[in-house]
């Protein structure tokens, strides 16, 4: 399916907002695509017990799977105003291969628009 990638950025930006980081002050925002044209938005929320803090991704993979959404990922958005560019992280990369094999991930920096596939991001994902 067709995916606007600057509408889906400009979600992930309005969903980093309400990040809740008063710890690292690194706002994240994500925004999913299903290919139904479903959107779901998820930033980072933060722990004073610091490992119990997630990240935007899988707060909004979290909201989508709430929502009934198992299968159907097609992309995710991810943008952070405190980085001139944001990949997911490891775990992040994991969930998102449990989803999809062929998820794109799109990214902004000062150049313009990236999109990587996960498994670029992630080859050889562990699957069961
Ligand atoms: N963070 C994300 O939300 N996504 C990532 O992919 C990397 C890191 C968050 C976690 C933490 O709240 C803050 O950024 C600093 O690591």
């Amino acid at each position: 399916m067709q995916t606007n990638s600057e509408h889906l950025l400009k979600l992930a930006y309005e969903a980093a907002k309400n990040a809740y980081a008063p710890y690292s002050k690194f706002h994240v925002g994500a925004c999913v695509l299903y290919s139904d044209g479903s959107t779901y938005t998820g930033c980072n929320v933060e722990n004073s017990s610091y490992g119990l803090s997630i990240c935007a991704e899988r707060n909004a993979i979290s909201s989508a799977v709430a929502n009934g959404k198992h299968c159907g990922l097609v992309a995710i958005a991810i943008y952070s105003p405190n980085a001139d560019l944001c990949f997911p992280c490891g775990a992040c990369r994991q969930w998102l291969a449990e989803f999809s094999k062929d998820a794109k991930i799109i990214v902004r920096d000062k150049e313009g628009i990236k999109e990587f596939s996960i498994q670029e991001l992630l080859p050889h994902s562990f699957s069961l």
